[in-house]
């Protein structure tokens, strides 16, 4: 096996083999394929595509790279989610502990920030304390004491995925629909969950754009991880606008904990709902109420219990910015348009987010909204305040701004998109 005759049937439109698809996975996680020709590969399978057969076999190839996780000596059935990505998207937060204490074990693996969609993990290290890096046996004790632990996946998990996704990050490459879903159907299917939601963002803050490519990646991905024998349904959800009042690391964890105390915005406590009956169902916890288990405090007890498992302390002040900057309402009339993609580009710049995966992130950097679409809004009053430690940033994210709403005369009529558009089972 040769990787230009690999390289060459992908760039001439061809059907990789498997044994094609085994080999090049296993010679670039041993370093036998050098970086250059994956990428080469890579741009191939983005321009070209890869049919439902080459996805799979290359999802099994990424999996076979590393270990794979069981948690089938759990008493309690095991549920995930994934979101694609988005800005504000803090859902995982109040998820974890609200389907715990429904009762599943929800191990959540996540990620950090990369470019204008924040990270999991990053927002939880803003809690003082509190450690992403766990052992394997310390993710099982939290998890078996707790019903729920959000950390950083082990370096052993599907190692092929690390090393591609990090070069598809520098080559352009990411936003093929056959790599996502191989990549993110890999790890899931890697940790070893029973059941799994997908959230999948469609929208200008999302890496799919259209409802088309959305459904496309959707459906993909349930596939991949049906015939795995996980689980899987999607629901496709809208990333148009941000999702709650905030985008930044603590702020978000600030919002979240507002959810889990029984408030927080309307689409916020919507999406975590959504999400977490899907998750009990695809559990087989039919009968589980996540409605009462935000109002009556119990999802709250488990996040407090959670947090403290992994060194965070959950009473403790979160970090806040040392200066603010406030943009108001340049006229008056009903808000039509707020920019999803922008709003994350702003508070990426402000120092929310990361260029590169080993810059370091402001704990209480980004954007706060006072208005979402389909409010009334007179002219200067705060739409959105920017919150930094360095404020030579203010300008640099100011220019991501001045197209990122639209504010229509008074009495315009305004038809929001629902939080959840679709469900691809
Ligand atoms: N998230 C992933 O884990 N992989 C991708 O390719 C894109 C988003």
């Amino acid at each position: 096996m040769d990787v230009i005759s690999v390289i060459r049937t992908k760039r001439d439109r061809g059907e990789l083999t498997p044994e094609q698809i085994d080999w090049v996975i296993d010679a670039y996680t041993r370093g036998d394929v050098a970086d250059e020709q994956m990428s080469a590969l890579a741009m191939a399978i983005l321009l070209n595509g890869m049919n439902r057969t080459e996805i799979a076999r290359w999802t099994a190839a990424m999996i076979a790279s590393g270990e794979r996780m069981s948690f089938e000596a759990l008493s309690r059935p095991t549920t995930d989610k994934h979101s694609t990505g988005g800005v504000g998207d803090k859902i995982t937060l109040p998820l974890a502990p609200l389907v715990a204490a429904c009762g599943a074990a929800v191990p959540q693996l996540s990620g950090r920030g990369l470019g204008h969609t924040g990270g999991t993990l990053d927002k939880l290290e803003s809690i003082p304390g509190w450690r992403a890096h766990l052992t394997g046996e310390e993710m099982r004790h939290v998890l078996d004491t707790t019903g729920a632990v959000i950390c950083a996946a082990g370096d052993g998990l599907a190692p092929a995925d690390k090393k591609l996704y990090a070069l598809r990050d520098v080559t352009g490459t990411v936003e093929a629909i056959p790599l996502i879903a191989s990549s993110i159907m890999s790890k899931k299917i890697a940790e070893g969950t029973g059941a799994l939601v997908l959230d999948v963002k469609v929208g200008s803050g999302a890496f799919m754009k259209t409802i088309e490519d959305a459904r496309e990646l959707a459906s993909t991905m349930v596939a991949l991880g049906t015939d795995s024998g996980v689980r899987t349904v999607a629901l496709l959800t809208d990333m148009s606008t941000p999702l709650g009042l905030t985008a930044g690391n603590a702020l978000e964890v600030r919002e979240s904990v507002e959810v889990l105390a029984g408030g927080g915005p309307q689409d916020v406590v919507d999406l975590t709902l959504a999400l977490a009956r899907e998750m009990l169902d695809a559990a087989g916890l039919k009968d589980a109420d996540p409605e009462k288990a935000l109002a009556d405090g119990s999802a709250m007890d488990v996040w407090r219990r959670m947090i403290s498992a992994q060194g965070g302390d959950p009473d403790a002040t979160l970090p806040t910015a040392r200066e603010q900057h406030v943009v108001t309402a340049p006229s008056s009339g009903v808000l039509t348009r707020l920019d999803a993609y922008d709003v994350g580009v702003a508070a990426w710049r402000l120092g929310a987010g990361r260029a590169r995966k080993e810059d370091p992130v402001q704990a209480g950097a980004g954007v706060e909204l006072h208005a979402k679409p389909g409010d009334t809004v007179t002219e200067g009053q705060p739409l959105m305040t920017l919150h930094t430690d360095t404020p030579e940033k203010f300008d640099y994210a100011l220019t991501a701004l001045p197209g990122a709403y639209d504010i229509a005369p008074a009495g315009t009529s305004f038809a929001p998109l629902p939080v959840v558009r679709e469900r691809i089972a």
